[in-house]
């Protein structure tokens, strides 16, 4: 894998790279056509990552589909897809992780220890063997986003980060390999996460001061859908931690469970 990206890297081409686990989605696709309008190569890596998975988490059931994933890539217009075995990325002995402190041990990271943790040390292995221009990421995902920005900056990583918009289904439930395990009920009742982050949206611009209402507005409707709530709050998108008074860029964070399975979502609102 390395030696394709230096071979392409040295005859000047521009590399895109978007790492995955798999089971893709539109919102997986956006992401390869966007690195595919700005790169010349694009990458993408199939991997699903023990070492981010709980040992009661879904690891062993997670969807996966390589062919069909294979196919999807490549009419999304990926040159490359890789998919390494687990025991070529962690042989016997394998003993290094990578921890981004405060970042990784609040919201997800509370209540899925070591999880972030398993992302970083991934992420920063596959940056290795890939040796990207430009790496693409989900909002979906946004306190991995911003985990992985401050680790690229703080150890030096010579590559560009690269946010991109939260690709939704029509009733707002943000796409997510997940959701292949709600019914088509419960689907339709995960609706209601995208209503929260609006409702908490409308909230917080009416009264920035008292973002712990936007808060408990967000709660209610989660709870009215019945679905069970891990945290849904207004935080500083720099740090994910609570705030109490809004100004500037702020995000409004969920994590909720429905029929055993656990979403998140997100929405950045501008409070003037
Ligand atoms: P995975 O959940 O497969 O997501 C891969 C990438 O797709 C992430 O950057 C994620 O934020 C993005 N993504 C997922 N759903 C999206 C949606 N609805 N809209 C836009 N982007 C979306 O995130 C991971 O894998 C892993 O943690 C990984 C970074 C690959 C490390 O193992």
């Amino acid at each position: 894998m390395t030696r394709w990206s230096l071979r392409a890297r040295a005859a000047g081409k521009r590399i895109g790279f978007v790492p995955t686990m798999g089971a893709l989605h539109e919102g997986h696709l956006s992401l390869v056509r966007a690195a595919s309008r700005q790169c010349d190569r694009v990458l993408v890596s199939i991997f699903v990552n023990p070492l981010q998975f709980g040992p009661k988490e879904d690891f062993a059931r997670y969807p996966r589909n390589p062919k069909r994933d294979a196919k999807l890539t490549r009419s999304a217009g990926a040159d490359v897809v890789f998919a390494p075995k687990s025991q070529d990325m962690y042989p016997a002995g394998f003993c290094t992780r990578v921890d981004v402190q405060s970042l990784g041990s609040i919201a997800e990271g509370r209540i899925r220890p070591g999880h972030f943790q398993g992302v970083a040390t991934v992420v920063m292995k596959l940056l290795h063997i890939a040796q990207p221009d430009v790496l693409y990421l989900g909002q979906k995902d946004f306190q991995q986003a911003v985990l992985l920005k401050k680790l690229v900056e703080d150890l030096s990583i010579p590559v560009k980060v690269k946010v991109l918009p939260t690709v939704r289904e029509p009733n707002g439930l943000a796409m997510s390999s997940r959701n292949a395990y709600l019914s088509a009920e419960s689907r339709a009742r995960a609706g209601a996460i995208y209503q929260a982050l609006r409702s908490g949206k409308e909230q917080l611009l009416a009264q920035p001061q008292r973002a712990w209402k936007a808060a408990q507005v967000m709660s209610n409707i989660l709870q009215d859908a019945r679905l069970d709530v891990d945290y849904a709050y207004a935080a500083d998108p720099r740090t994910l931690v609570p705030i109490r008074a809004a100004k500037g860029p702020t995000m409004l964070l969920v994590a909720a469970r429905l029929s055993g399975v656990r979403l998140i979502d997100n929405l950045l609102v501008d409070v003037p």
